[in-house]
């Protein structure tokens, strides 16, 4: 784990369960101020923050709607005053409406590429304005700051059924690499973690299922699903100086599902 060295302010979205919660916590516990943006779910943004507060953090809470540009203004607003400034943003709300291709209504494309894709450009264009307007660190300091994209093993894994979440991964892979490239210079990084099977609700169906779980750890060659708290760490490692040298680049936290575990005994 890094040391406590540069984990200041960290806004994150949807942050009142499953990832984003288990990565607020995971700041929490490193002493950092943490932003909890939730859309529905107060009670879960509630005890996100008390988890911050236990943990030796700073919290606040703010609720907005990520595919909406006023609301995303002002939750950066709020953050920045209340905080003074901000270092870390990660892009993390996300949804699925899943349905067969013929089927999916224009209400369920629109709302997954509303909050999985609209709002991760939203949120990162608030925070590049904000890093940008910070002074220039000059070379060997670290970065000004720090954007991470939570996105999918699904912005390669075709999924059939979840089509439009797949292309809203899909589209935060380029709009990840394409970012980091133009800000690459003013010493802000920009990456993004993909995960594969974690347990939190919104799979929730699948991994309490005893014969659906079955079913997919067939895809996990390591053997087991994934926990919250291993994307929580993960994250903190990759917004702090430890890896200043990283950008541009997806790291998949997916226990091998995207080795093609089909050829363990095949091909
Ligand atoms: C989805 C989960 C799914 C996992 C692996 C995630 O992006 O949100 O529902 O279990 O990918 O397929």
């Amino acid at each position: 784990m890094p040391a406590k060295t540069n984990t200041k302010t960290i806004l994150i979205t949807g942050a009142s369960s499953g990832i984003g919660q288990a990565i607020a916590i995971a700041f929490g516990q490193q002493g950092a101020n943490v932003v909890i943006n939730y859309y529905k779910d107060e009670d879960g943004a509630n005890h996100t923050l008390q988890q911050v507060v236990e943990g030796g953090g700073r919290g606040l809470i703010h609720q907005a709607d990520v595919g909406k540009e006023d609301e995303v203004e002002a939750l950066f607003k709020k953050a920045i005053s209340e905080f003074g400034s901000l270092d870390v943003l990660i892009n993390n709300a996300g949804i699925q409406r899943d349905s067969a291709f013929s089927e999916m209504t224009l209400e369920q494309w629109d709302s997954v590429i509303s909050t999985n894709l609209t709002g991760q450009f939203l949120c990162a264009r608030e925070a590049i304005k904000h890093f940008r307007s910070k002074e220039h660190p000059g070379d060997h300091t670290g970065a000004i700051g720090n954007i991470i994209f939570i996105s999918s093993v699904h912005d390669i894994i075709p999924w059939a059924g979840h089509v439009n979440y797949a292309s809203a991964k899909g589209g935060i892979l380029m709009l990840m690499k394409s970012l980091a490239l133009e800000v690459a210079p003013q010493k802000i990084r920009v990456n993004g973690i993909s995960p594969g099977a974690i347990a939190t609700d919104i799979n929730d169906e699948v991994w309490k299922d005893e014969q659906k779980k079955a079913e997919l750890l067939k895809l996990i060659p390591y053997g087991r699903i994934g926990q919250p708290e291993d994307v929580g760490k993960l994250a903190v490692w990759l917004a702090s100086d430890e890896s200043d040298y990283i950008t541009g680049t997806t790291i998949y936290i997916d226990g091998g599902m995207t080795l093609y575990p089909g050829f363990i005994d095949n091909g």
